[in-house]
């Protein structure tokens, strides 16, 4: 079991909607994922995996967390291969995110631990910022996923965006994630 971790303290950044989607990723490339949740509210496509040990037997455990960090936080950093912090390009989710990157380095886990850009627009002069301020920082960033209403509509009818919209500019960068995430595990078990 390979356990991809998704953080931020700020709400609405995207957790769920991006946890649901690799997991569907994963899924179309034929492995087993258990979709685990930290977050009482839900509001994911996938149905929750409450059994930890239907959870190890799984190839993959995405874990959707609230957007708030309790003590239990640092006991999935630890239990965590990946660990995913996707952020808005607005200058309002800066501070949390990188108060959420510090609790998830100080956690002493051994997890990679990135950031996922998520809402990203390649023209925007703040999304274009953004990426330059997190190279700088040495921060790394695992990808960038578009803007598409396709995601929430897709959502409501309980769908992956690719499989609601294959033609949606968001299906690469979903498809990108999955690869990368895929490169992790191949490269721990190496
Ligand atoms: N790339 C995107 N393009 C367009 N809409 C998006 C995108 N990502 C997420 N959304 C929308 O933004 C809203 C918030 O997303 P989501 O619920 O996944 O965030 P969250 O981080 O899980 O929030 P919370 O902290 O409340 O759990 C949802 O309506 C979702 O459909
Ligand atoms: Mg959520």
């Amino acid at each position: 079991m390979f356990t991809v971790l998704f953080l931020n303290q700020k709400g609405g950044v995207g957790k769920t909607t991006l946890a649901d989607e690799l997991s569907f990723a994963l899924e179309r490339r034929g492995f087993t994922v258990a979709f685990v949740s930290t977050d009482p509210q839900g509001g994911s496509v996938h149905e929750v995996c409450t059994d930890p040990d239907v959870a190890e037997g799984c190839d993959f455990q995405i874990v959707d967390t609230a957007g708030v960090l309790n003590d239990a936080v640092s006991d999935w950093c630890c239990a965590a291969d990946v660990i995913l912090i996707p952020m808005l390009p607005s200058t309002r989710d800066m501070e949390p995110t990188m108060r959420t990157y510090g609790i998830a380095k100080d956690s002493g886990t051994d997890a990679a631990i990135y950031l996922l850009v998520n809402n990203f627009y390649a023209f925007g002069k703040l999304d274009k910022q953004l990426v330059e301020f997190l190279e700088a920082e040495r921060i790394p960033i695992i990808g960038k996923v578009p803007r598409a209403v396709a995601f929430a509509q897709a959502a409501a009818a309980g769908k992956s965006v690719a499989e609601y919209d294959p033609y949606s500019h968001a299906v690469p960068a979903i498809e990108k994630l999955a690869d990368s995430i895929i490169e992790e595990k191949e490269k721990k078990h190496a």
